[in-house]
């Protein structure tokens, strides 16, 4: 079976390509290389032993997606193209709400036209907002707080109106807790443009010497320790997560929504000992302000996946430290763009 993977050169969109080849699904890649490398593809082939086929272009070009799809022969779409900086968000909302939204309503609709009927998309956590309760399940209320978050409530309420509309149409929300970890062969994981906005590549780059400090932004939360905590999630859990949940609904209608974390959370300061750790050396951290629109807490109530997906976070703390630490010191200054 061939499955289309919008934005398969990305950080998570590749680490899914392996996890679709492992379980005996063929991605194709189609991607605009807008926040990628296309050495992507050659460090799959080392890992993978195989050559993806791989298809520059645009989500928001309906003819060439359409004509993608016809190519390739394609049964799903695996969907992680977009941009995703929330500050960047506010400043440019409306190239959030074309490239994000606008892409893929037309993808939707060319989906339709080529008869293909299953997505799954790259949701987020920040479709909460700030939590109403702790852990967060599925049933959570759904309010973003920055364009960036409202473009992925959007789109899970298209999917699934194209769902209630179409019966032949599936579609599968996964919302992402924080993503972390790189490849543990050292060769893929990911290489932020300028100044990271994350905590764990900024860490990273501290921890290889390329920033001076990390920045803890708000050392007076409500929490074990006073710094942000936040539901971690190695990258290859995730990308299993998704080969789980096509799996399961590859036969079915409708749509679903599942949180992807591992129901634990840790804080600021336990991520700079964990990664101290694993990189062997103290990382310089001094206390700054809190950082705007940030919460406190949050963390995946996961049952929903376990019990229908039979899928469950397996990677520790210090596999998302040891593999991004391995990542980092491969490639300091990410893959070639
Ligand atoms: P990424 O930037 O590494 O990957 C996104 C890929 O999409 C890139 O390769 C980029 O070139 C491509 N792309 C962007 N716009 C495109 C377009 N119009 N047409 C074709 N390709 C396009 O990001 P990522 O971290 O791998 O995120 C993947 C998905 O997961 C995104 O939808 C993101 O919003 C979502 N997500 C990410 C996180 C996170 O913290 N990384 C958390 C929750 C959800
Ligand atoms: C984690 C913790 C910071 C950087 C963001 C998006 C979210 C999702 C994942 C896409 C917080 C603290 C961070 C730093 C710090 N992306 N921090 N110093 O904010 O939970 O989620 O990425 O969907 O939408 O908002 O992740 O890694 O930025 O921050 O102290 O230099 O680290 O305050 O407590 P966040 P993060």
């Amino acid at each position: 079976m061939r499955v289309l993977v919008t934005g398969g050169m990305g950080y998570i969109g590749s680490h899914t390509c392996i996890a679709l080849h492992d379980a005996g699904i063929t991605p194709v890649i189609y991607d605009n290389l807008s926040n990628a490398s296309a050495q992507v593809l050659d460090q799959l082939e080392k890992i993978t032993g195989t050559r993806f086929e791989f298809i520059l272009g645009d989500i928001q070009d309906e003819q060439q997606f359409k004509l993608a799809l016809k190519h390739t022969k394609a049964e799903a779409v695996f969907h992680f193209a977009a941009l995703k900086a929330v500050g960047e968000s506010t400043e440019q909302p409306l190239r959030y709400y074309q490239n994000n939204v606008s892409g893929t309503l037309s993808m939707l609709q060319s989906m339709q036209e080529a008869d293909v009927n299953h997505i799954i998309f790259s949701s987020s956590a920040t479709v909460y907002g700030e939590p109403d309760y702790l852990p967060i399940d599925e049933k959570h209320p759904i309010r973003a707080t920055n364009p960036y978050g409202w473009t992925k409530v959007m789109v899970e309420q298209a999917m699934q109106d194209v769902c209630n509309a179409n019966s032949q149409f599936m579609g599968i929300a996964l919302r992402y807790f924080n993503p972390v970890g790189a490849h543990p062969s050292g060769l893929l994981g990911e290489s932020p443009n300028g100044i990271p906005n994350n905590l764990m590549p900024f860490i990273a780059q501290t921890a290889v010497g390329k920033r001076e400090v990390v920045n803890i932004f708000g050392d007076d939360y409500d929490t074990e320790d006073g710094t942000g905590m936040r539901d971690y999630i190695h990258v290859l859990d995730l990308a299993k997560g998704h080969v789980a949940a096509f799996m399961q609904h590859k036969t079915d209608t409708a749509f679903h929504a599942y949180n992807l974390g591992t129901g634990q959370s840790y804080s600021v300061l336990d991520m700079i000992k964990a990664f101290s750790a694993s990189a062997n050396k103290d990382i310089p951290y001094k206390s700054a302000p809190r950082r705007a629109g940030d919460i406190a807490c949050n963390y995946a109530d996961a049952t929903k996946a376990k019990n229908t997906l039979n899928w469950h976070a397996e990677l520790t703390l210090s596999d998302m430290t040891n593999d991004t630490w391995r990542w980092q010191t491969n490639y300091p200054r990410g893959l070639e763009s």
